[in-house]
């Protein structure tokens, strides 16, 4: 039976539901009334790839550099409890949102390069690809898996064990190195070097 309490916070949790959706609703609305008035494009296709691509690029880059930020801080205050909530919350949004997004970037890229027919061979594309080929990888090899040990360790041995901390250190390097990655990506995608 639903108390006072459950029933206050089923309706916070609704209205919170319904004022993110109408958020995201005026976004993608305004978002596509710019699409197709803008003359900077050739095509409202391209225009509408660009605008996921780089809104993806926002999410996945941004997301990510503001892990590498709150894991710094919390490497600093060496608190191994917020360490372990860190790389929790960083294997989550790496799988359930990271790379859902990476690969809606990849397509979107892929989109705007065959729609403007494009050279695959041009340098910031192939450093595109490359970049992509490579945080996929470390994603699929490394981060996965360890992340998963992670989880398994702060389980058995709890987040203070000096395992679980080394694997913890470990993994948020691997992720910052990989964050680095994808910051040179975006550079190359703006300032298109070597054309
Ligand atoms: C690691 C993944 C990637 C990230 C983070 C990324 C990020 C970005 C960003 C921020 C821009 C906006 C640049 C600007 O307008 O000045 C951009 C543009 C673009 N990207 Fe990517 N990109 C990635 C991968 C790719 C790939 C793999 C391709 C091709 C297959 C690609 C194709 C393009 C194209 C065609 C543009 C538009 C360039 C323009 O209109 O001047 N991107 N990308």
């Amino acid at each position: 039976m639903d108390t006072p309490h459950s029933a206050e916070a089923a309706a916070d949790r609704r209205a919170s539901n319904t004022v993110t959706a109408v958020v995201g609703l005026a976004v993608v609305a305004l978002a596509l009334v710019f699409i197709f008035n803008t003359n900077v494009f050739t095509s409202n296709w391209y225009a509408f790839f660009k605008w996921v691509h780089v809104t993806g690029a926002v999410i996945w880059v941004g997301g990510g550099l503001t892990l590498t930020i709150l894991a710094l801080r919390a490497e600093r205050s060496s608190d191994p409890t917020e360490m372990a909530l860190i790389a929790r919350q960083a294997a989550f949004v790496g799988e359930r949102i990271f790379a859902p997004v990476g690969l809606l970037v990849l397509g979107m890229g892929i989109g705007m390069v065959v729609n403007l027919n494009l050279d695959w061979g041009t340098s910031w594309i192939l450093i595109g690809l490359i970049g992509y080929a490579i945080t996929f990888l470390t994603g699929l090899l490394v981060l996965g898996p360890q992340s998963k040990r992670v989880g398994q360790l702060i389980d058995t041995q709890g987040p203070d064990a000096a395992e679980t901390q080394a694997a913890i250190r470990r993994i948020l390097l691997i992720a910052r190195v990989d964050e680095g990655m994808l910051l040179l990506v975006v550079a190359a995608m703006i300032l298109k070097p070597f054309t």
